[in-house]
């Protein structure tokens, strides 16, 4: 094993080390993966190894066509072929019956293995030259910021793995939404991402619901407390009330969304903005970045301004909501 990631455009080569039982991060619309062949139990093994994450937390399958995907899944309703015909390739994730082919390892048991075809076409033409999926979670350590840059991944799995496949920066940012049946048979929203309810619900012919209490958590993902900076977070319920927490704590930085009243910019000397014209995509965009570089800001803790909560602005609360728990 290389002592230290080189950052590349080879796709032959990423490909070359696939097939031999190397993993290799890889660019997505969404985030940065770290890739290995889903169907090689060991190597799957060490995914979850230098992602330090435990082996009850399933991994997403990356497919490059349809036939792949139903070589290692079923479709057991229309409503499910109708939402991979609409967004795929693209930020969705199907929970479906899983075919014997896949090792136990990637679902953590599971029946149903999460699968999605990725659109950025680095990945797409790495996918297409191999022979086998690949299972990839965020590549970076369990429970921490997912990365939207390769320079992220150098700096969190740099000396683990020996090639990140560079893509430039995701385009969307955060992590794609995960669809699924409850036990109830009712198709569920369990992670919001870029493809909203809304969205679903105009696809599928039938009723789609927002992950909620009645929902056992499945997976460690969906925990109240993931995808977070070491640095404390703290989600303001408005303007005033971040005014009011960075008076108290003092030298807290924060963290705005569009335009914000300039008494709030008075209270620190520490200000990061999503978007500063306000818009939803560019701050999905920003999130992660943002999230790693307030971890150098020289402050105790991070007041956000909440996002408005419509469209891709939910995602992003979801994610910020999950960051700002600590413990
Ligand atoms: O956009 C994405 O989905 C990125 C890119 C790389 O594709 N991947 C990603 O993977 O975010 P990861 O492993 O960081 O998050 C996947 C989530 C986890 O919360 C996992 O528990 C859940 O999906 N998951 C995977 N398979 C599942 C299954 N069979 N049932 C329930 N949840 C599952
Ligand atoms: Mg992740």
């Amino acid at each position: 094993m290389a002592p230290f990631a080189e950052i590349g455009c080879d796709v032959q080569h990423a490909a070359h080390l696939l097939e031999n039982g190397e993993l290799v991060a890889i660019p997505t619309e969404t985030v940065y993966g770290l890739a290995g062949n889903a169907l090689d139990e060991r190597t799957v093994a060490q995914i979850y190894k230098v992602k330090q994450r435990p082996y009850f937390d399933p991994l997403i399958v990356h497919c490059g066509s349809k036939e792949m995907v139903h070589e290692i899944a079923t479709f057991p309703s229309k409503a499910f072929e109708r939402l991979a015909e609409a967004f795929w390739p693209g930020p969705l994730t199907l929970l479906l019956p899983r075919k014997p082919i896949i090792p136990d390892i990637v679902t953590a048991g599971l029946p149903t293995v999460g699968v999605r075809l990725p659109s950025h076409p680095l990945s797409v033409s790495l996918l297409h030259s191999l022979p086998f999926p690949l299972a990839a979670p965020s590549a970076n350590p369990f429970g921490y910021v997912s990365p939207t840059l390769p320079e992220h991944v150098f700096k969190q799995l740099g000396s683990f793995i020996p090639y990140i496949l560079d893509g430039g920066p995701c385009t969307i940012g955060i992590e794609s939404s995960i669809v699924g049946r409850d036990d109830a048979n009712h198709l569920v929203l369990y992670r919001p991402g870029k493809i909203t309810l809304e969205m679903l619900k105009d696809i599928t012919g039938e009723p789609v619901y927002k992950a909620g209490k009645e929902h056992k958590v499945l997976t460690p993902g969906m925990l109240k407390s993931h995808y977070a900076p070491t640095k404390r977070l703290i989600l303001a319920e408005s303007e005033e009330d971040a005014k009011r927490l960075l008076v108290s704590l003092g030298d807290a930085g924060l963290i705005t969304f569009g335009n914000v009243n300039p008494s709030l910019l008075r209270a620190t000397v520490h200000t990061r903005s999503l978007s500063e014209v306000g818009n939803l995509e560019e701050a999905a965009c920003r999130l992660f970045s943002v999230l790693r570089a307030i971890e150098d800001d020289p402050v105790s803790a991070v007041v956000v301004v909440p996002v408005p909560q419509v469209g891709l602005g939910i995602a992003i609360h979801d994610r910020l909501k999950r960051a700002s728990i600590t413990g």
